[in-house]
C-alpha cells in the first residue's frame, strides 16, 4: 500500500540554501520511494496572502517550479501541480468555511501574531489584515482534504495547520453524517539540518542572512560564502569547527570522511579565507550541475508549464469526483436527479435495497464480475482473470473497501478502481463528463452500502 504524502511549497521568494537542505532536497529523497505518492504543489493562491505584485509571484512560480526540477523531483513519479490550477480547491474551500468556526480562525497563530502586532502599536486590531490571512488554514485544509492525503511534512510553524485541518475534516465529517475525508498526519523532518545564514543566525530571509542555491550563478555563491561572518582566529590558529558556520554548512553537503578532513584542516589552522574556498568547492561540486539543468529549465518555461499542467491533470483526476461527491452530500446536487437521496448518507444502509456483485464467465473462458446498482446498472466491470480464485478475492476485498478508501481515478468518460495500485475494474462509458463525475459518486455510495451490509448493519 502507498502513503499518499503531500505538500506545498508557498510560491515567494528566491530559494537558498537553507530552503534546499531543510526542505527541497529531503521531500525530493522522500518522494522517491516506492511506497509514497507524492502530491507537491506550488501554493500560489496562499502567496498571494503575502503579496500583491504581480510581477513577483509571476517571477516567483517560475524560479520555484524550476528549482524542484532542477534539484531532481520527477514528475512522472509526482504529482507536480499548482494550486491555482486546481478550481475545486477554491470550491472545496467554501465547503470547508461554512463548516469552520471563526473561533478556530480566530486562534491561528499567524493571524493571532498580526493582531498582537496592532495592539502593540496602538491601532485598530484588525488594521491592514486581509480576509485572506484570516482564512489562511481554511485553504490549507482544502490542500489537504481534497486529495485525501494521508501525511504532511512541513516545518514546525505550520504544525497548527494541519491540526486545523483535521479539526475542519471531523466537522465537516461529523455534520454529513460520513468519513469523508481521511484525516492528515502532520511529519517533521527531525534530522535535516538547519543552516546557520551570514551571521551565524538560522538561514531565513527575514533576517536577510541567506545564501541563494541558483541565483547569481556560481560566482555570486562564491562572493557570499566569503562574506560569512567568522571570528578574527589567524591562519595558523586551530579554529573549532563545531562552532563554525562554515563547518556546518560544509557537513550538510558532505561525505563523513570529507567532513572529517575538512574538521582536521580547521583544526590544524587552515586560515579562513581558504576554508570558505573549500567550502565553495564542495558546494559548487553539487549545485553546478543543478544549475545548469536550472538554467536549461528557465529559458524555457512553456516546457515547464506542460509539466505543470500535466501535473493539474492527474491532480484533477482525484479532485474532481472527490469535489463532486460532496456537492451531493451536501445537497448541492441536479435538480433533474430521479433519485431524491435524501438522508440516503445516513439511513440509505439501512433501508435501500443493496447493490451487487455478479460474476461470470466470459466468452474466452476468463472469470468477470460486474458490480450493479441497486437499480440494476452496472456500475463496474472487472478485469479478466484466469484464477476464479483471484476474481473471488478482489471480490471480496471490494466487499469491505467503503466509497471513501476506494481509489476511484477518473479518466476521459469513464473511471477506474485501483487496489493496491493496480486497475481491477472499469466503469462504463459515459456521455460525458459530469455524467461520469455523477456516477463516481452514485459508485462511492454503492461502496458504502456494499460495506455497511457486510458489517451486518
Ligand atoms: N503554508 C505552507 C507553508 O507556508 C504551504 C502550504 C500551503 C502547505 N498549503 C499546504 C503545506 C498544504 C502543506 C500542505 O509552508
Amino acid at each position: 500500500m502507498q502513503t499518499r504524502v503531500l505538500t506545498g511549497i508557498t510560491t515567494t521568494g528566491t530559494p537558498h540554501l537553507g530552503n534546499y537542505v531543510g526542505a527541497i532536497r529531503p521531500a525530493i529523497a522522500a518522494s522517491r520511494r516506492a511506497e509514497v505518492d507524492a502530491f507537491f504543489f506550488m501554493a500560489d493562491y496562499h502567496a498571494l496572502i503575502k503579496s500583491d505584485d504581480p510581477a513577483r509571484i509571476e517571477r516567483s512560480r517560475l524560479e520555484i517550479a524550476a528549482t524542484w526540477l532542477a534539484a531532481g523531483l520527477d514528475p512522472n513519479k509526482v504529482t507536480f501541480y499548482q494550486q491555482s490550477d486546481i478550481p475545486e480547491i477554491p470550491e472545496l474551500t467554501w465547503f470547508l468555511t461554512c463548516v469552520t468556526a471563526k473561533g478556530l480562525l480566530n486562534r491561528a497563530h499567524a493571524y493571532k501574531a498580526a493582531v498582537d502586532k496592532n495592539v502593540e502599536t496602538a491601532e485598530d486590531a484588525d488594521a491592514g489584515i486581509t480576509a485572506g490571512l484570516y482564512m489562511y488554514p481554511v485553504l490549507m485544509a482544502a490542500d489537504i482534504l481534497a486529495f485525501d492525503a494521508q501525511q504532511v511534512p512541513v516545518g514546525r510553524d505550520q504544525i497548527q495547520h494541519i491540526e486545523m485541518a483535521r479539526d475542519i475534516a471531523q466537522r465537516f465529517n461529523h455534520i454529513y453524517g460520513r468519513e469523508f475525508f481521511v484525516l492528515p498526519e502532520v511529519v517533521i523532518e527531525e534530522q535535516v539540518a538547519t543552516l546557520p545564514g551570514l551571521d551565524g543566525r538560522k538561514m531565513s530571509k527575514s533576517y536577510d542572512n541567506t545564501i541563494a542555491l541558483f541565483a547569481g550563478g556560481a560566482r555570486q555563491l562564491r562572493e557570499t560564502i566569503m562574506r560569512i561572518v567568522t571570528d578574527s582566529r589567524m591562519p595558523g590558529e586551530p579554529k573549532d569547527a563545531d562552532s563554525s558556520s562554515l563547518f556546518t554548512i560544509f557537513r550538510a553537503f558532505a561525505s563523513e570522511a570529507e567532513s572529517a578532513a575538512f574538521r582536521r584542516a580547521l583544526e590544524e589552522g587552515i586560515g579562513w579565507g581558504d576554508a570558505k574556498q573549500v567550502l565553495y568547492e564542495r558546494l559548487e561540486a553539487d549545485i553546478a550541475p543543478m544549475r545548469e539543468h536550472y538554467e536549461n529549465l528557465i529559458a524555457r518555461p512553456g516546457d515547464i508549464e506542460d509539466i505543470l499542467q500535466e501535473g493539474a491533470r492527474k491532480a484533477r483526476a482525484i479532485a474532481a469526483p472527490k469535489v463532486a461527491q460532496l456537492r451531493d452530500a451536501i445537497g448541492l446536487r441536479a435538480m433533474s436527479s430521479t433519485h431524491t437521496r435524501s438522508g440516503v448518507s445516513k439511513a440509505a444502509s439501512k433501508t435501500a435495497k443493496p447493490p451487487r456483485l455478479a460474476s461470470f464467465r466470459d466468452a474466452d473462458g476468463s472469470f468477470r464480475f460486474r458490480l450493479l446498482s441497486p437499480e440494476g446498472d452496472e456500475l463496474l466491470l472487472s478485469k479478466a482473470f484466469n484464477d476464479p480464485k483471484q476474481a473471488g478475492l478482489v471480490q471480496k476485498r471490494l466487499k469491505t473497501l467503503g466509497g471513501t478508501a476506494a481509489t476511484v481515478l477518473t479518466v476521459p468518460r469513464s473511471c477506474v478502481l485501483e487496489l493496491d495500485g493496480e486497475v481491477v475494474a472499469t466503469g462504463p462509458d459515459y456521455a460525458d463528463d459530469a455524467t461520469r463525475d455523477a456516477a463516481v459518486v452514485d459508485l462511492r455510495a454503492a461502496l458504502d452500502l456494499l460495506a455497511a451490509q457486510e458489517k451486518g448493519e
